[in-house]
């Protein structure tokens, strides 16, 4: 396949939180058959942030693992974008605060950007944007991801929470994937599927409506990225990321485009179709949902947790292949684009892998992430909040908010 390689991902990196519930014990507490939550949405688990962890301290936990384990210079970063849904300020941008904790340049241009779930992946593009206009002068840019999912306990939206942040850095011949310029596809609706009211700590969602936009807007960003081409895609892509609010969303994703290339329907009443389906899933998309399925929806950064899940597992293997990846944000706005795994990604497979990370989360009981969910609720207005009490001990932490201006201490 032809594509164009100039620009893309240089260093990538994923922190979260230091809690996570597990799903079984969720549906237990909720009366709920556990087989819903681990098959019908596909999640094991999901991260809960604790009120002294915030969309700032975990870019910046991801901000300084991506500068540190791929060997860049602060003062290399000419641009830094925070894509979140989950702002902290109404006036003042997320990345002002990462600005100054990662250390970057005052030179750097620094800014927030928000569309749901989108916001990143409209950081990533600005981004390259910016690096082939020439305005970079040999700088990189940082994009960071950063959101918690919170709809609220006993909601429908309850299992398909979470929390985390992704960052990367954006260069030229980039060591992990480059983004084909020329097959980069969007596409833009006006829709009430997903929104958070100024004065509402929690999402409104029409849950299955939005799903319906998901994949309205997926097959609409894929038609715009092929250009008016009808060449079929997906057997020459190695493999298809999808933005991963629930691990099956990024199925129906999958059945979706499908049937966009074949022309057929994949329904389990026609066995053939749901068993080809099913193997072009497992090969294409399930192998780099394992993270997703873990960490749960952390919204602006879903997407690009999946390409962490790949590029950890299979970046020797799949070097120099093609993949597509798809970022929707309610709302709605997405974009579909083809990127190219670098010829040496493999090599930073062990950076990237935040297994460690995963394995020292400690499991919160119930109880114990209803109370993280009710504190939270007033964590903006606290004077002070203290790390140890949510049994955390080393990290950046937000500690309160005191005279109006929020606190940042490190332990
Ligand atoms: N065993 C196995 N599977 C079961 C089951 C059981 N006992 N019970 C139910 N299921 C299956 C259902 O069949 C269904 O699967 P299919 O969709 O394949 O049929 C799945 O479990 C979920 O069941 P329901 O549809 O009945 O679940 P629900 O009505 O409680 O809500 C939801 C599901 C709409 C996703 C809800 O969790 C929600 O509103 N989530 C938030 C919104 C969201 O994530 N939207 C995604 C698109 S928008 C987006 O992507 C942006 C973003 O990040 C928010």
């Amino acid at each position: 396949m032809i594509l164009n390689p100039t620009t893309g991902i240089d260093a990538l990196a994923f922190a979260g939180p230091a809690g996570y519930v597990d799903m079984t014990e969720l549906a237990q507490a909720r009366g709920v058959d556990p087989a819903k939550y681990l098959l019908g949405l596909g999640q094991n688990s999901m991260a809960i942030a604790a009120p002294c962890e915030d969309t700032v301290t975990m870019a910046v936990a991801a901000g300084q693992q991506a500068l540190q384990q791929f060997d860049i210079d602060p003062d290399d970063i000419g641009t830094l974008i925070v894509g979140t849904e989950t702002g902290i300020d109404h006036s003042k941008p997320v990345a002002v605060y990462a600005h100054e904790l990662l250390g970057l340049s005052q030179n750097c241009r620094t800014f927030e950007t928000k569309h749901a779930c989108y916001g990143a992946m409209a950081g990533l593009t600005a981004s390259m944007d910016w690096i082939a206009s020439g305005r970079a002068r040999g700088r990189k840019a940082m994009v960071i991801a950063s959101d918690i999912a919170r709809y609220g306990l006993n909601t429908a939206g309850e299992p398909t929470q979470g929390a985390g942040a992704v960052a990367m850095v954006v260069a030229p011949e980039p060591r992990l994937l480059s983004i084909d310029p020329m097959h980069i596809g969007d596409y833009t609706r006006q829709v009430m599927d997903f929104w958070r009211p100024l004065y509402s700590k929690y999402a409104f969602a029409d849950g299955h409506y939005s799903i319906q936009c998901y994949l309205d807007a997926l097959s609409g960003a894929h038609n715009d990225a092929l250009n008016g081409s009808s060449d079929a895609l997906l057997d020459r892509l190695a493999a298809s990321l999808y933005h991963v609010p629930f691990v099956k969303m990024a199925f129906k994703a999958h059945q979706r485009l499908l049937e966009i290339e074949t022309g057929n329907s994949y329904s389990k009443e026609q066995a053939d179709g749901w068993q080809q389906l099913q193997e072009h899933f497992g090969e294409k998309v399930a192998p780099w949902l394992k993270l997703n399925a873990e960490i749960g929806n952390i919204y602006t950064g879903s997407l690009f947790l999946s390409l962490i899940d790949l590029l950890r597992q299979a970046g020797t293997s799949l070097a120099g292949e093609t993949i597509s990846l798809f970022s929707y944000g309610s709302g709605c706005g997405a974009t579909f684009c083809l990127g190219q795994i670098a010829a040496q990604a493999g090599d930073w497979s062990a950076q990237l892998d935040p297994a460690t990370q995963l394995q020292q989360r400690r499991r919160l009981s119930i109880d114990e992430y209803e109370q993280l969910i009710n504190a939270s609720e007033n964590a903006d207005t606290e004077a002070q909040l203290n790390p140890a009490d949510y049994g955390l001990d080393s990290g950046l932490f937000y500690t309160g908010t005191r005279d109006h201006i929020r606190h940042y201490e490190h332990f």
